[in-house]
């Protein structure tokens, strides 16, 4: 039996959805734990690509139980939408699909407090993805969010929506003298949405944790990137839930004491979708070069990332707040023909050497990289499958990762599909 946290280790987007599809095949069940339609998670088989947002990316294997944690905030609409596109392409999804009664809902107004809070911001905007995570989690914790399981009861539902717009609309209008909503309209669309998912509402507390009783394998699905978390990351340029490995546990109501591995998923470099500080960023041509060669666009928004150098320092960060017991290496075949590669292993600010990632934003923004240069290697490795086929330096490269973290890596993926990737140590 395995219960599995698969988490970003760096600001996202490193292809969790790829990994967690790949262990997916060999687990019982997989279950989302955070975030929102922020996410988008790609997933390659054959030639068939799929993104997905809120569901976990294992559904695309039959017969898995699949869940959405009350530590995620769903947008219904949404994933009414993405469930109807899946069952369009032939995907099941019915009683496979569990959804937490205690995750929060993402409300009309929280899209539009958070277009109004990013507009006035204006060069201090945090470039959120603009779908209402942030404010969905404010109130959450404000205790005035409204639930999933508030869906299934009607009057609840109206007379909590009630106040929460009593108080909403007034902020709109006098903050920011936007529009308000009414409360009718609200009421009837989202009852209409509880008749779509009614089905799919449940305690996943205890459907998980029968599972974990029962020694079934399990993949916790993380979204976003560690460097992104709420407490963790680089706040406040983060997003609003805890996307390390902690958030598994209140995401899903699943105890510490059942988790058995952690494992974070790096790019073999590094991505940014959004602002804040980001130490190995590459401005010049090559950032453009491996942008446009590893399709560094967001799957969310189809924003350009930012791509930068391995970060050693940001990743021996990662590795201490996710306790992570084995890491992924994606996308390796990027930096095929690249003639040397750069790994960032300390930053200097105002003269002073940092070698742990500083906490104070106006320290990290000012920080610049100390690089070490390894060779790189001009063979092609996208698609390959066994690590005598990598060539030496591209193998140096690795070991070279492995040791300064200190963590052992037990897959290097290849390519975009399913089956392009060395499994090194099988998890499971
Ligand atoms: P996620 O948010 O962590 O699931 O990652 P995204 O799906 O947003 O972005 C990762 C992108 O890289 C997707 O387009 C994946 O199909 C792709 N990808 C994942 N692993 C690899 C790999 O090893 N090589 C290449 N070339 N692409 C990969
Ligand atoms: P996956 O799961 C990369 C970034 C946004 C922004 C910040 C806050 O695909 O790795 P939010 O809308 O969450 O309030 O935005 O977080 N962001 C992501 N960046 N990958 C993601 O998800 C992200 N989800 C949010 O760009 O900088
Ligand atoms: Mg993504």
């Amino acid at each position: 039996m395995a219960v599995i946290v698969i988490v970003g280790a760096q600001w996202g987007d490193e292809g969790k959805g790829k990994i967690v599809d790949v262990l997916t095949e060999k687990a019982d069940g997989v279950a989302r734990y955070q975030g929102g339609h922020n996410a988008g998670h790609t997933v390659v088989i054959k030639n068939e690509k799929f993104v997905l947002h809120i569901i976990p990316s294992g559904i695309l294997h039959k017969g898995k139980t699949c869940i959405i944690g009350n530590g995620v905030v769903v947008d219904p609409a949404f994933l009414i939408e993405e469930i109807d596109e899946l069952k369009k392409r032939g995907i099941e999804v019915g009683e496979n699909l569990f959804l937490s009664k205690n995750a929060h809902l993402i409300m009309p107004y929280h899209t539009a407090i958070e277009r109004e809070q990013e507009r006035l911001k204006g060069s201090k905007k945090i470039g959120t993805t603009g779908r209402g995570i942030g404010p969905a989690y404010v109130d959450k914790i404000a205790r005035t969010g409204l639930r999933v399981g508030d869906l299934l009861y009607p009057e609840v539902f109206r007379e909590k929506l009630k106040i929460n717009l009593s108080s909403v609309n007034n902020l709109l209008k006098a903050l920011y003298n936007a529009g308000g909503f009414d409360l009718e309209n609200v009421y009837k669309e989202y009852m209409g949405y509880a008749d779509r998912l009614s089905g799919h509402i449940a305690d996943t507390d205890v459907i998980i944790n029968k599972m974990i009783d029962e020694n079934k394998n399990m993949v916790l699905e993380g979204a976003q990137g560690t460097l992104l978390d709420v407490d963790h990351g680089t706040y406040p340029y983060v997003t609003s839930s805890s996307a390390s490995a902690g958030g598994a546990c209140t995401g899903l109501g699943v105890g510490p004491t059942k988790i058995t591995k952690v494992i974070g998923v790096v790019k073999a470099y590094t991505t940014r979708v959004g602002e804040g500080p980001f130490p190995t960023e590459i401005k010049d041509s090559l950032g453009e070069k491996i942008r446009e060669k590893g399709g560094e666009y967001g799957a969310t928004t189809g924003r350009p990332r930012r791509c930068g150098w391995l970060d050693m320092v940001a990743l021996k960060y990662s590795i201490r707040v996710n306790g992570f017991t084995g890491l992924v290496i994606t996308k390796l075949d990027i930096l095929d023909g690249l003639e040397k590669i750069r790994m960032c292993t300390s930053y200097k600010c105002d003269g002073i050497l940092h070698e742990e990632f500083p906490k104070e934003l106006s320290v990290l923004e000012r920080c610049e990289p100390v690089y070490e240069e390894v060779a790189g290697w001009k063979e092609n490795t996208s698609g390959i499958k066994n690590f005598e086929k990598l060539p030496g330096a591209a193998w140096e490269y690795i070991r070279k990762i492995e040791s300064m973290l200190n963590t052992k890596i037990q897959i290097i993926s290849s390519g975009q599909k399913r089956d392009e990737l060395i499994m090194l140590h099988e998890p499971f």
